[in-house]
């Protein structure tokens, strides 16, 4: 029964994190949130006024920056050059300009860089656009989650509740539609379902039921 690498893709709000964070502890893997790092790549452009649009600048960024992925009870936390940013990197801002720095060749090649060093010696759950794809293309699990655009903008609508943010549900609609076109459309390794992944519709399955499913599948590549 040996260690694994699974790889969870899909658009914005689909589950991703919450059921790669839960097969994570299931099997005592790593569990690896590659959009937290775009998003702690976008918070320091924003922070530094930096042209979001300018990859040799976020470049030059990137060589004086670190992320690191922390795990803690509630899952994970997020440091920025040893600053905890794992709630500002949520924040309307950066969610809504993060998808301008992760079209930056530049960008991906040092953060794709670093996440496959983290998968390196196995044992790893990590979700994000291009796992299956582009960062371990030879993931022996590879799942593409999905769900209807009215599904994803509820679960994120119920999330902002939680934190007691009041947002517009059809809004936030808009905002996951206008991300995911961003995401699927740029030239560098856009959002899409790898040949051999398994696709997930999970707009009427539990979380749990995601889960045990990934699990499964896992346990048949183990
Ligand atoms: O997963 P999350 O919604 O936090 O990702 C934020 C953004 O980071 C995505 O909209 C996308 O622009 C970018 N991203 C990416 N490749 C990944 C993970 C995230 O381009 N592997």
């Amino acid at each position: 029964n040996h260690s694994i690498r699974i790889a969870i893709d899909g658009p914005a709000g689909a589950g991703k994190s919450t059921v790669a964070k839960q097969v994570a502890d299931r099997l005592s893997y790593i569990y690896i949130d590659t959009g937290a790092m775009y998003r702690a790549v976008a918070l320091k452009a924003i922070r530094s006024s930096l042209d979001l649009h300018d990859g040799q600048a976020l470049k030059r960024m990137l060589d004086e920056t670190t992320v690191e992925l922390i795990k803690n009870d509630e899952g994970q936390s997020v440091f920025l050059d040893g600053q905890d940013v794992s709630e500002e990197i949520r924040s309307h801002e950066v969610t809504n300009n993060v998808s301008f720095v992760a079209r930056l060749a530049e960008v991906r090649e040092d953060l794709v860089r670093r996440q496959q060093l983290l998968a390196e010696k196995g044992g790893v759950v990590m979700d994000g656009r291009d796992i299956g794809t582009h960062v371990l293309p030879k993931a022996e699990l590879k799942v593409f989650l999905i769900a209807s655009a009215d599904e994803r903008a509820r679960r994120r609508f119920e999330e902002n509740k939680l934190k007691g943010f009041e947002v517009n549900l059809e809004e936030l609609k808009q905002e996951i539609l206008l991300r995911d076109k961003r995401d699927s459309e740029r030239e560098v390794a856009p959002l899409r379902k790898a040949e051999d992944a398994v696709e997930l519709d999970t707009t009427s399955m539990t979380i749990q039921d995601v889960v045990a499913k990934i699990l499964v599948l896992a346990g048949e590549r183990a």
